[in-house]
């Protein structure tokens, strides 16, 4: 006779195998730990199917309101003034709109003034070292289908970037935005919201006739540690142990300590949002970034792989030193939600939860540039103070931060942003107060 849920519901669930470290068996692996999800969740007392389909409906509902909004011709992507966010009077239907879409445009966020010149600065700071004449193609494989020709700029310690990163403006945005997550949970400080680490990326110059091939629809929180850790495996519980319907994005529970699997596209901090600013104006038809604006779709990401159909030593595609792929094979339901970001102008920036899949669209003969500086919101929490440990060598020697290509062009040059301009904000984020 079969066992009433309810009873198997209280007795303990069994626990799931763990690779605190890359598995040197791949497909063995995989293949034990969807069956060890499988049983669990079966223990709860439900099954892959059952749970699977409380995820996607939850999503489904949202995929149903962004068509619908998109028919009534309404935008997308929710925008917030940063002067609202200054004087802390975001009003109540903008915040419930940040939390339902993951995802948000900051007008206003610095002058629109400061932006271009921020932008001259970058053009002169590379340039008075040459490194149009030195620059050796792409250093990773990520963005080598852009061209030979340098879009993404390998420079990370300019005075632009460093003074944005560690201005009262960027500070305040971060701040806002980590305070979204549940930070303090399960009895555990997670993270502090006050406190940005000052995650050091790139920059994108794109010139106006560009062609580019855009980068297709993936995901940036790692790939299958987040079914293979242990901390990963905590912080996706609610889809393991028969609680789906408690699943929340905006937890930060376990999420901010454990390893990452390493590879060329791994981020070692932990990130709230991703995010850029603009350093030009783009018309929202130029090659801009999409958004699959729905933070609970990470639910169907992470349960999908456990169907029946799909092969058994595959995640749907998801492997390590490779990003998080999400595409029509697996997830056209999802694709259907995916939009694009209004116009935006210099100063502007723009931001989206960490689990969202996003792109980049293609674009020929590009009107305008298309220049941002990436700079996330990556609050302080043991997993950013380790690497704030590895950026601080990085940002002493000029070195390229440690989670990205070793190209290291900004050692020789002597105008980078130096110690003795660092204020209060930046000696924090860098762990050096
Ligand atoms: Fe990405």
């Amino acid at each position: 006779m079969p066992v009433p849920p309810a009873a198997l519901a209280t007795a303990p669930l069994p626990p799931l195998p763990h690779w605190e470290s890359v598995p040197a068996d791949l497909p063995g692996a995989i293949r034990q730990v969807k069956a060890a999800l499988r049983a669990r969740i079966a223990a709860s007392g439900r099954t892959v199917e059952d749970v699977f389909s409380v995820a996607e409906q939850r999503v489904s509902a949202e995929v149903d309101e962004i068509l619908a909004a998109r028919q009534r011709g309404e935008a997308i992507w929710p925008v917030i003034d940063y002067a609202d966010i200054e004087a802390g009077a975001v009003p109540a239907d903008a915040l419930a709109r940040l939390r339902r879409r993951g995802c948000l445009v900051v007008r206003g966020h610095f002058d629109h003034d400061q932006a271009l010149a921020w932008d001259s600065d970058l053009v002169d700071y590379v340039e008075s070292n040459a490194f149009f004449e030195n620059y050796r193609g792409p250093g990773d494989d990520f963005f080598s289908a852009v061209g030979s020709r340098p879009e993404i700029y390998p420079v990370y310690w300019s005075a632009p970037q460093m003074q944005a990163r560690q201005s009262d403006r960027m500070a305040r945005v971060q701040a806002f935005l980590s305070r979204q997550w549940k930070h303090d949970s399960e009895g555990v400080a997670w993270f502090d919201p006050d406190r940005d680490a000052l995650y050091p990326d790139r920059i994108r110059r794109r010139p106006p006739g560009a062609d580019s091939g855009g980068l297709g629809t993936h995901l940036d929180p790692g790939t299958l540690e987040l079914w293979m850790t242990q901390a990963y495996q905590k912080a996706f519980r609610h889809l393991f142990d028969g609680t789906v319907e408690q699943y929340d994005p905006w937890d930060a529970a376990y999420r901010t300590a454990g390893p990452q699997y390493p590879g060329t596209t791994m981020c070692s901090a932990f990130r709230t949002f991703q995010g850029w600013t603009a350093l030009s104006d783009m018309d929202h038809d130029q090659g801009v970034l999409h958004t699959v604006p729905i933070p609970a779709a990470m639910a169907c990401l992470m349960l999908r792989p456990l169907l029946a159909d799909v092969p058994e030593d595959d995640m749907c595609g998801v492997t390590v030193n490779q990003v998080f792929p999400a595409g029509e094979r697996w997830h056209p339901l999802l694709m259907r939600a995916l939009s694009g970001i209004p116009d935006v102008r210099a100063g502007d920036s723009v931001w989206w939860h960490c689990d969202l899949i996003h792109s980049v669209a293609p674009v020929r003969d590009q009107r305008g540039w298309g220049n941002v500086m990436y700079i996330p919101a990556a609050p302080w929490c043991p997993r950013n103070r380790e690497y704030a440990a590895s950026v601080r060598e990085a940002f002493r020697t000029g070195s390229s931060p440690a989670d990205f290509p070793g190209e290291h062009y900004e050692r020789g040059w002597s105008n980078r942003f130096a110690a003795s301009d660092l204020n209060a904000t930046g000696r924090r984020g860098l762990g050096l107060e």
